[in-house]
C-alpha cells in the first residue's frame, strides 16, 4: 500500500507474541500478587462466601491444607482479615488473626504476611473508628487503638501492617508505635492511602460482617471525584512514614494510581482489586460478556501499566495457575 507513510506503521512492532511481551514497562510476575484471606474464629471453618466466587472464610486449623498447594504454585504473600463471627466480638489479642499469623509462620516460613488493621470488624456499629456521641469519628482513641493492634500483630510476627481505616494521623501513630516497640526495622507499613468511599466493597462487607449499622463511611473514605484529596492523602502518608502506598479500588481509579506513581516514585505502589471488582468480572464472564481469564489479565495489566508494583486480588490463585 503505497499510500501508507513510514511513520503510520506501528503493527510491525507487535506482530509476534514475543514482541508483544516487550511492550509493557514491567511484566506480570507471581510475586506481584498478594492474596486477601478471611480468618474466622471457628478454628475448623471453611465457609464459602456466596458473593465472592471461590472464596471462603477460613478457620486457623484449615490454613495449612488451604495454603499449602498455593505456596507450592508460587504464592509469596497474603493479607489477613479478621472476621470474629461468634456473636460477642472477640478481643483482638486473642483473635483469629494472631493465631493465624503464628500458624502460617511455622508452616510456611517464607510466606510474607500482611495484616489489615481496622476497627470495623470489631466495633458494634461497624464503623472504622470509635465514635463521639453525635456519631462523628473520635480520632484520637481510634488512632491509638489501631496503633496498639498494629504492634500486637507485629509481636505475633506479621511482616507488614496495612491500616485500612482512613483515620487522620494513623500512619504516624502506627509508625511511632512500631518503632517504640522495637519493630521499626522489622515491619513494613503499607498505607491504604487513597481509599475511596466505593460501591465496590459490598461482597467484602458480607464476608467480614463489617457493614456499618447506620450511616456510611463518607466522612473518612474519599469521595470518588476527589483527585486532589487523594493526592494530598498520598503525600501525607509518605511524610508520615508509610513504606508502601496503596490505591483502592483499582480499575476505576487508574488515574489516581498514575498520580501516586508520580507523587511517590521511590515507594512500592500497591492497588487493591476489591471484592466488587472481582465479583463484577465474574458476573460479566458468566453473562457471556467476555472470557474470565482474558478480562482478569486485562484488568491487572492495566494496573501495572498505570504504575503499580503490587496487586491485592482474589484472583491470586488463578494467576498463580495462569502464570505457571
Ligand atoms: C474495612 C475494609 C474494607 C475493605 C478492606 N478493608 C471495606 C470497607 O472499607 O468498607 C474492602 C475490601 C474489598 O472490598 O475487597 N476497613
Ligand atoms: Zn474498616
Amino acid at each position: 500500500m503505497a499510500t501508507l507513510d513510514i511513520s503510520s506503521v506501528l503493527q510491525g512492532g507487535y506482530q509476534h507474541p514475543v514482541s508483544r511481551t516487550w511492550q509493557g514497562r514491567r511484566e506480570l510476575s507471581k510475586s506481584m500478587f498478594m492474596y486477601p484471606i478471611f480468618i474466622t474464629d471457628d478454628p475448623d471453618a471453611c465457609v464459602p462466601i456466596p458473593s465472592l466466587p471461590g472464596q471462603c472464610r477460613w478457620g486457623v486449623n484449615k490454613l495449612e491444607q488451604f495454603l499449602g498447594p498455593l505456596v507450592k504454585k508460587g504464592l509469596s504473600s497474603v493479607i489477613l482479615f479478621g472476621v470474629p463471627l461468634n456473636c460477642e466480638k472477640l478481643m483482638i489479642p486473642q483473635g483469629p488473626v494472631i493465631q493465624a499469623i503464628k500458624k502460617i509462620i511455622t508452616r510456611f516460613p517464607n510466606l510474607y504476611i500482611a495484616c489489615d488493621v481496622c476497627l470495623c470488624e470489631y466495633t458494634d456499629h461497624g464503623h472504622c473508628g470509635y465514635l463521639h456521641q453525635d456519631g462523628t469519628i473520635n480520632t484520637e482513641p481510634s488512632v491509638q487503638r489501631i496503633a496498639e493492634v498494629a504492634v500486637n500483630y507485629a509481636r505475633a510476627g506479621a511482616h507488614c501492617i496495612a491500616p485500612s481505616d482512613m483515620m487522620d494521623g494513623r500512619i504516624k501513630a502506627i509508625k511511632r508505635g512500631l518503632i517504640d516497640a522495637g519493630y521499626g526495622n522489622k515491619v513494613t507499613l503499607m498505607s491504604y492511602s487513597a481509599k475511596f468511599a466505593s460501591s465496590l466493597y459490598g461482597p467484602f462487607r458480607d464476608a467480614a460482617g463489617s457493614a456499618p449499622s447506620f450511616g456510611d463511611r463518607k466522612c473518612y473514605q474519599l469521595p470518588p471525584a476527589a483527585k486532589g484529596l487523594a493526592r494530598r492523602a498520598i503525600l501525607r502518608d509518605v511524610g508520615e512514614g508509610a513504606d508502601i502506598i496503596m490505591v483502592k479500588p483499582a480499575l476505576p481509579y487508574l488515574d489516581i494510581i498514575a498520580d501516586a506513581a508520580e507523587l511517590a516514585p521511590d515507594h512500592p505502589l500497591a492497588c487493591y482489586q476489591v471484592s466488587g471488582e472481582f465479583a463484577m468480572i465474574h458476573a460479566g464472564a458468566r453473562a457471556g460478556v467476555y472470557d474470565l481469564r482474558a478480562m482478569a489479565f486485562e484488568s491487572v495489566e492495566s494496573m501495572v501499566r498505570a504504575g503499580v508494583t503490587l496487586i491485592l486480588t482474589y484472583f491470586t490463585p488463578d494467576f498463580l495457575e495462569w502464570l505457571s
